[in-house]
């Protein structure tokens, strides 16, 4: 099958047809349809279908202890793109087939992973899947996590403990690139260096309800206001220190136009590049959400939800599989990053985004570029099975 039947069989999965961008959220209809696409892959390819108790899936090729492990994930954020996942589950599914075609059989396990809730879209935690997998989260914590209508996680899937990682001795991931740097060097694939120190933390301001109209101006307790101007502080101090901050997500409550709302919780995500410059910025922005909340009358709580460090993917697997191609860093997390944590020797691959727009409907790659990820991901794999 050739990579472009593969990813026209994509294609309409989970696709908004007033916006063009995907509603892939783990464990709704179009999630759950790519998952039985990747099952229906596996089994035209006689690759045995490994589940494990958090819904991550590795399709395995051949036998052997040590295994390589290639594959990405299935799931979007809300109104993504298509290719951020997806394009290095199909492009893993390709290369098999090439390999195949140039009569390569391998000598250790090969797996195609699609680990589930990369972009912690429905539970609010990035990388929840290779997270729970590699035991750097437990089953404990994120049993308790709720998605916004209330579903618990431990009333959707079982939990426990995997095995599924278990043996993988090199992990590679393949990923559209989510900004510039391809297009700058003119090349249609890239490897990755590191993934900048990254994380989510909630804002809680609380304040008091009030009636629009007839609460003077003086005597309100607004908690959007002190949200509103956290989210400017945010966006001032990345840009003084050079760093990424974005409030992308906020709950008003009660949310309605004539009331003073009594609570906003809204979402930062902060991203730095280097872990003392990570903390330094929440620092700075979280400082002056307690001031302003102190002179607006109101109340904010900090929680950190999700941390990862900073990440130095394997040099000298990245020098085997990609000797000749650009190295870049990126600021966007990944299970590669996870991985690469737990001490699992990884690298990353990356195809080129002529926009560099990414977690939108924008987001694109041309076929050309995708057929050169293919080959390079069959090279890499090709080399690691010898
Ligand atoms: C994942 O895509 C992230 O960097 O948020
Ligand atoms: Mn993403
Ligand atoms: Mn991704």
């Amino acid at each position: 099958m050739t990579f472009e039947s593969l990813w026209a069989d994509l294609a309409p999965v989970g696709r908004s047809s007033t916006t063009g961008g995907y509603f892939r959220q783990p464990w709704h209809s179009a999630e759950l349809e790519l998952r039985a696409w990747f099952r229906e892959q596996a089994a035209a390819r006689s690759l045995e279908v490994e589940e494990d108790v958090f819904g991550n899936l590795v399709a395995w090729w051949g036998a052997g202890s040590e295994a390589v492990l290639t594959g990405s994930h299935l799931d979007s954020v809300i109104d993504g793109g298509a290719y951020d996942g997806p394009l290095g589950i199909v492009s893993a599914f390709a290369a098999i087939d090439l390999l195949v075609e140039r009569g390569v059989s391998p000598t250790r396990r090969l797996g195609v992973a699609a680990f589930v809730e990369e972009e912690g879209s429905r539970f609010g935690r990035a990388c929840l899947g290779s997270r729970l997998a590699i035991g750097t989260t437990s089953w404990d914590q994120a049993r308790e996590l709720t998605d916004r209508d209330g579903v618990r996680l431990g009333d959707l899937i079982e939990g426990g403990s995997s095995s599924l990682l278990d043996g993988v001795g090199a992990y590679v991931e393949l990923h559209v690139e989510q900004g510039r740097g391809l297009v700058d060097h003119d090349a249609p694939v890239g490897a990755a260096s590191g993934i900048w120190p990254h994380g989510r933390w909630r804002y809680d301001f609380t304040g008091r309800a009030d009636h629009a109209g007839t609460t003077r101006m003086e005597d309100r307790a607004d908690p959007m206001l002190s949200y509103a101007m956290t989210a400017l502080a945010a966006n001032k101090q990345a840009r003084l220190a050079e760093q990424r901050a974005t409030f992308g997500r906020v709950e008003v409550r009660p949310n309605g136009t004539n009331a003073v709302p009594s609570a906003v919780t809204a979402w930062l995500d902060a991203r730095a590049d280097s872990e003392e410059a990570l903390i330094e910025l929440v620092d700075a922005i979280s400082r002056q959400a307690g001031d302003r909340a102190t002179r607006d009358g109101t109340a904010v709580a900090v929680t950190a939800e999700s941390v990862s460090g900073a990440v130095a993917f394997d040099t000298t697997l990245t020098a085997a599989i990609a000797p000749d191609l650009p190295v870049l860093p990126t600021q966007a997390g990944h299970d590669a990053g996870i991985l690469a944590a737990a001490g699992i020797p990884t690298a990353m691959l990356f195809v080129r985004n002529p926009t560099g727009v990414s977690h939108s409907p924008e987001e694109r790659a041309s076929t050309a570029d995708c057929l050169a990820g293919v080959d390079a991901l069959a090279d890499a794999l090709a080399g690691l099975l010898r």
